[in-house]
């Protein structure tokens, strides 16, 4: 097959984790036989030193052009006073907007090699595997009007019928590719939109009886994720509270670096980006961890390609590495050497090349 993608490395430690996802994508592309074009694109901070925009049409054309998009990040202190316009991550939230990209997936699974990280017990973190559906391209970040003045401000929160049918929908239909659960997130004991949500919500299960639904408030669910993370397979919900609580999942499994995100549309093009930031204390340097951006690739392969095989491939290699005990930085215990981003890439290229080896000596011998 033939795929471009868009690679927009973005700010802070953007570049060097899509550097790194970008190597593996090479490698996949050599070892399956397809032809992977890249074209950078640039967005976020960058942009605006660049064209006084965070996202230039200049972007959005190489995006169209694209058959999926492959972000790093956005943001940082360089152009945290800047006015609203001009902000580093208008340029995220304009390219999910223009781009229609209403559906966030951001999957946590314990990996064994990684809990030693994590602040919660091992055996509440362990048997975790989990996916939330976040819808993006509505509710308070983009409802009308939204400004402040030096005496008040005001956000919207809107969402109409359409919106919250689709995305419910898409969180059935992945809910049943997994365990059959959905846990759908709200604040109904106070918020009209969230009344409405409910409503939606019950009326979408009709058509799926198979799938087992539970609606939750907002503040317990952010409790349960601490005490009983393992109870939930697929959390459904609105932009702002799947923010909050996609962060909050995040760090169940030990570290930020290693969560990919995918934000898809109905007919599959999507955005695959890391779900952790620029970390611009690290940035330029060669700590960061490149496996949410490996494994967003992954994603992209998965959701937008079709290419199950490969996308496994790489998710086994990513694991095994792990499970070697390599680790960049912000994984690595006392006594054990982090790797840098471009040392540990290069364990998951070699881990790829040796199942590629083992594969073709296993065909040879059927
Ligand atoms: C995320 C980020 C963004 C969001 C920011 C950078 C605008 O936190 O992708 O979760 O709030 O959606
Ligand atoms: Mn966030």
């Amino acid at each position: 097959m033939e795929k471009k993608i868009a690679v927009l490395p973005g700010d802070g430690i953007g570049p060097e984790v899509t550097e790194a996802a970008v190597k593996v994508l090479e490698v996949i592309g050599r070892r399956f036989g397809h032809i992977f074009k890249f074209e950078h694109g640039a967005i976020g901070g960058e942009a605006v030193d660049r064209y006084q925009n965070p996202l230039p049409e200049e972007t959005v054309a190489i995006c169209e052009a694209s058959d999926a998009i492959l972000l790093g990040a956005v943001g940082g202190p360089k152009w945290d006073q800047n006015p609203a316009e001009l902000r580093p991550e208008k340029g995220l939230l304009a390219i999910r907007k223009r781009f229609d990209l209403f559906a966030n997936l951001r999957p946590v699974s314990a990996v064994p090699s990684l809990l030693h990280a994590s602040p919660l017990k091992e055996e509440v973190a362990k048997e975790v595997d989990l996916l939330i559906v976040r819808e993006l391209t509505s509710g308070l970040y983009f409802g009308e009007p939204s400004r402040h003045t030096d005496k008040s401000g005001i956000d919207t929160l809107l969402y109409t019928r359409e919106e919250i049918e689709r995305i419910v929908e898409k969180a059935f239909e992945l809910a049943r590719l997994r365990r059959g659960k959905v846990a759908s997130v709200d604040k109904a004991n106070v918020l009209e939109t969230s009344k409405l949500w409910r409503k939606i919500v019950d009326e979408k299960k009709k058509s799926y009886p198979d799938i087992e639904v539970e609606h939750m408030l907002v503040d317990s669910t952010a409790m349960k994720l601490i005490t009983n993370p393992a109870a939930f397979d697929v959390i459904l919900t609105e932009n702002m509270f799947g923010d909050i609580l996609s962060d909050e999942a995040s760090v169940i499994t030990g570290s930020l670096g290693v969560l990919p995100s995918a934000s898809v549309r109905s007919d599959g093009f999507g955005l695959y980006e890391p779900v952790h930031g620029t970390a611009p204390e690290i940035a330029g340097q060669g700590l960061a961890n490149p496996a949410a951006a490996i494994l967003s690739a992954a994603m992209m392969l998965k959701y937008s390609f079709g290419m199950e095989t490969e996308a496994a491939a790489i998710e086994k290699a990513v694991n095994t590495v792990f499970e070697d005990g390599h680790f960049t930085g912000d994984l690595a215990t006392e006594g054990t050497r982090a790797l840098s981003t471009a040392d540990w890439t290069a364990k998951v290229v070699d881990e790829l090349d040796l199942q590629f080896v083992s594969n073709s000596i296993m065909y040879s011998y059927v």
